[in-house]
């Protein structure tokens, strides 16, 4: 299966510039840095400032609060090296669309019927969770 999802045009996102997509849950920053397309969790690792927001330098965005950089292509921070890297996305350009590889999420929990104990009958509705 394809794992790839549209998440904006090419000539919606200018050179310099980053765009905020939403895609499974999860907040997306999409740069493009001199026509290359990158693709970060939208959250700084320090105190989650909104990194589409930061300045592009390159192929580094710099946090807009604090000024912690991360490279894009691996989402790795570089300054400071203390801190967690941000999830990075594939990008793949297709004619004139920008796509993302959507990550694995984890399988729902698969829902049970409560168990039955002496002297009780089940009501409706009641269940437990397994993993
Ligand atoms: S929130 Fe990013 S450096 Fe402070």
């Amino acid at each position: 299966m394809d794992r790839f999802m549209r998440v904006a045009g090419v000539a919606e996102i200018k050179p310099g510039k980053a765009k905020f997509i939403h895609l499974d849950g999860m907040g997306i920053a999409v740069f493009n840095a001199g026509g290359a397309f990158y693709a970060l969790e939208d959250c700084c690792a320090k105190d989650g400032a909104s990194l589409s927001a930061g300045l592009l330098v390159g192929t580094m965005v710099e946090c807009p609060n604090d000024g912690a950089r991360f490279y894009l292509p691996t989402g790795e921070c570089i300054d400071p090296l203390t801190l967690r890297s941000v999830t990075s996305f594939r990008v793949r350009i297709e004619g004139d669309e920008i796509t993302i590889e959507r990550k694995e999420t984890k399988k729902p929990a698969r829902l049970y019927p409560f168990p039955l104990e002496h002297g009780h009958t089940q009501a409706r509705g009641a269940y437990h969770y397994l993993s």
